[in-house]
This record gives C-alpha cells, structure tokens and sequence, in this order.
C-alpha cells in the first residue's frame, strides 16, 4: 500500500496527513456491507445549512455487476481507467433549492462537500481510500438515474481498498500514483489585515 503523507508546517491528524486520492485501489477485495453504512452515515452526520441536508448519494458496488457499469459508464475514461478497480462508485448530488421556502441554497454544494470530507476521513480510518472526480458526464447521470430537476450532480466518487503500485495498468498512472501530496504554502491562503495580507501565526 502506497503512503505518501502531508508534508505539513504543523502538526495534522494522522487521518488527514495520510488521506490522499489514490489511484491504486484493490480490485479483489471488496468493502463490507457495514462500513458501506459508516460511511454514509458519516456524510449524513455534516453540519449543513439550515440542516437542510441538501445530499443525495447514489451508489453502486462490484457486487451488483450491472449498476456498478452503468455507474462507471458515467465516469470520463481517463477517470474510469483506474476507478474501475473500486469497489464503490457513489454520484454525490446538491439539492439547489432549501425545502422549507424553495428559495435558492446557496451553501448546497458546499454542504455536499462537507459531507463528503466526512466520509473520506470515516474511509481513512476504517483502512478504506477516497477519490473524488469532477470528470464524470452529468448530463449522462441525469438521464440514467433520473435526476430530477433542482438536484445538481457534485462528484463522482470512487471508493475502495488501497492497491499497490505495481497493480496500475501503465507508467503515466504509477508516476502520478507516486508524486508527493503538493500544497499551497499558508502565507498564500490565510489572510490578516487585508486581502492577500499574509496573517502571521506567530505575532
Ligand atoms: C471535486 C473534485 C474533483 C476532482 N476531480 C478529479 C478527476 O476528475 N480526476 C482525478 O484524477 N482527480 C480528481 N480530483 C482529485 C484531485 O486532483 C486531488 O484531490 C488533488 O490533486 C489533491 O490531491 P490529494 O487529494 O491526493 O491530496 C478531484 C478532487 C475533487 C475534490
């Protein structure tokens, strides 16, 4: 299993400082039924707006081979060429509108997003990998699951087993299995004063 953890200026969570979007997933081992369920039941536990839950998960596994290739003939081919070895594939989906007054959400994809940072750490800590991909045909999952309108497609996510190395299918793949874990330094994100304004962490 390949390790390639966070470089970091501070101490992280070992979940964090680990997690990383594999390429590598074991295509024989599959993911128990119940972690299955922890990890959708992490998602459902996000704080979100309003708590208006805006998250909807479609889900496939190896298991029911048929969904799990309608779910993977979503997915872009440069995407599917080592997502087809998870043994989960799952559609995250927004609710654009709140229930409660049918005005626009404008927190629903960030809500979805939180959802899923929660189950890719439940992931990390039950030994599992995440990997989420905005190359996948949304117009495609609207029409094959249904989607009605108001619902607006997020990721496309594969989940698994970690692989090894040698298992991915070419050079190109295992090079950029290999790369380290890259970041933006903290002085270009973290603003004081003003706009682009480094906060210092130590004044
Ligand atoms: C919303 C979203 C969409 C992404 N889309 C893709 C994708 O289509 N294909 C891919 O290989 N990786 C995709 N990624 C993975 C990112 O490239 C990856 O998270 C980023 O390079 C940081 O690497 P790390 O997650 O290993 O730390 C996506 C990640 C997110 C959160």
């Amino acid at each position: 299993m390949m390790e390639k953890p966070a470089q970091t200026d501070y101490p992280i969570h070992d979940l964090l400082r680990q997690r990383y979007s594999t390429l590598a997933f074991d295509g024989d081992r599959p993911v128990e039924a119940d972690k299955l369920g922890s990890l959708l039941e992490a998602a459902r536990w996000a704080a979100s707006c309003f708590n208006e839950q805006p998250w909807r998960f479609i889900v496939a596994t190896k298991r029911h081979a048929a969904a799990y290739q309608k779910l993977l003939n979503c997915i872009v081919e440069g995407n599917q060429v080592w997502a087809k070895n998870a043994d989960i594939l799952m559609i995250s989906v927004g609710k654009q509108r709140f229930t409660r007054n049918d005005n626009p959400n404008p927190y629903g994809m960030y809500d979805v997003g939180q959802a899923l940072a929660n189950l890719t750490l439940q992931a990390e800590a039950m030994g599992l990998r995440v990997h989420q991909m905005g190359g996948f045909d949304k117009d495609k999952a609207r029409e094959v699951y249904g989607i009605p309108v108001g619902f607006e497609p997020a990721a496309a996510v594969a989940i698994g087993y970690p692989g090894e190395l040698g298992s991915l299918d070419n050079e190109a793949l295992r090079e950029r299995e290999a790369s380290p874990r890259v970041r933006k330094p903290l002085s270009d994100i973290v603003f004081g004063d003003r706009w682009e304004q480094s906060y210092s962490l130590l004044e």
